[in-house]
């Protein structure tokens, strides 16, 4: 195998050694639906240095690209910027087959593969803004605790303005291409969005005080390199700008009907929160669990101002794949929502009362009691779901007056 993948030129002295993953579909419950890459970078500097590595199956793949610049045992230093097994399941071998002079990590990061990876050998913890001479380049280090581990942090090589920046500014995309304008712009923005609903979203208000943090770095960043896909090298404002826009989740005029239905009376209901929600002005985006993912949903919550969520009663509880997203998107802490909870039932009736509970518990701002409905939604239970999406497209309308 060595020989055959070879190393990507990305700035005068960086090169991305990193591997693509073309058949990858799950990301503990994130469906990866275009692959993604894991990205690890080279510094050919008088330190030659490797930054993050690869996921386990990958490491070959690693090796062969970094054996195409310098044979891999000329490497002095590794850095792991974030100790998630997709940068580090390889790092113990790694660092047994090229025996570094030294290995770096932030604070927390040294003490999290120490005790993971169990590996021996030590690894130099680096504090937020220490400067670590190549010889004849710096790369500077920038806690990102939290963002989206404990132990993530940024390099940043000065003499490129390259940033380094582990999983943010990200993307699950396998491409041949290597640089975002390469890519068809519709497919970016569409896989940039789900990868910061489905890892990001719960940091919102990390990511606000980041952004700040780097702004007032004052650092001359030309390139921003992820961790995965491609790396960002025109118009970084558009990127910085949209982490800052979906950061703040401010109110939107937008609604998700969310719905799981046995024999399509919860559809029904749903339909007609649909078309009450339309007649008020909201937008709507109408989600059955048959036909999405949850991660299709985070996606659509990014941007959304209600969610309201239904499902049929099966043996007391609602149905298994609302449970599911329901319990996906709570983890994930989206905010300033306003919602409902619906369902039809045949005796009991539980899963909407359930719903109401769980949206509650995610702090959604719930504007009615559970709607339910008996068996088939007749004329008057259609007009109350009807009503409930007026009322919902009111509420988004005075919460976005000025949108
Ligand atoms: Fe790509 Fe958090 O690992």
């Amino acid at each position: 195998m060595p020989g055959i993948y070879k190393a990507i030129k990305v700035s005068e002295h960086v090169y991305w050694v990193g591997a693509v993953d073309w058949t990858i579909r799950d990301f503990h419950g994130y469906t990866t639906k275009r692959g993604s890459t894991y990205n690890a970078y080279l510094v050919v500097a008088d330190k030659i240095t490797l930054i993050d590595t690869v996921k386990a199956p990958f490491r070959q793949e690693l090796l062969s690209r970094i054996a195409s610049v310098v044979d891999p045992s000329r490497i002095d230093y590794i850095i792991s910027n974030h100790s998630e097994m997709d940068h580090s399941g390889c790092l113990a071998d790694i660092i047994r087959e090229v025996s570094p002079e030294k290995v770096f990590a932030s604070v927390m990061g040294a003490k999290t593969l120490k005790e993971h990876f169990a590996i021996e050998r030590e690894i130099i913890p680096l504090k937020d803004g220490t400067e670590l001479s190549l010889g004849n380049m710096t790369l500077t280090f920038m806690e990102t605790r939290m963002l989206h581990w404990p132990d993530s942090m940024f390099s940043y090589l000065k003499e490129d303005g390259l940033l380094f920046s582990q999983d943010a500014f990200g993307m699950h995309l396998a491409t041949v291409e290597r640089f975002a304008d390469e890519v068809e712009e519709s497919i970016l923005n569409y896989e940039a969005a789900t990868y910061y609903a489905n890892i990001l979203l719960p940091y919102s208000p990390l990511i606000l005080n980041l952004i700040d943090k780097v702004d007032r770095s004052g650092l001359d960043i030309r390139i921003i390199a992820p961790d995965h896909g491609p790396l960002w090298r025109k118009d970084l404002g558009k990127i910085l700008g949209s982490y800052g826009t979906w950061a703040q989740q401010k109110p939107t005029s937008k609604a998700i009907v969310l719905f799981h239905t046995m024999w399509h009376s919860t559809e029904l209901m749903a339909r007609a929160i649909e078309e009450g929600l339309i007649a008020g002005g909201a937008r709507v985006k109408v989600m059955s669990m048959e036909a999405f993912h949850r991660s299709d949903v985070a996606y659509e919550v990014l941007d959304a101002g209600a969610l309201v969520a239904g499902s049929s009663t099966l043996n007391n509880n609602m149905l298994p794949a609302m449970a599911d997203v329901l319990t996906y998107l709570k983890g994930l802490k989206p905010k300033n929502l306003i919602g409902a909870a619906f369902g039809s039932y045949g005796w009991s009736g539980e899963a909407a009362s359930h719903i109401h509970e769980v949206l509650s518990a995610m702090k959604v701002d719930l504007v009615e009691e559970p709607v339910k409905a008996k068996y088939v939604p007749d004329d008057a239970a259609l007009e109350t779901c009807y009503a409930l999406g007026s009322k919902i497209a009111e509420k988004l309308r005075e919460g976005t007056a000025d949108e």
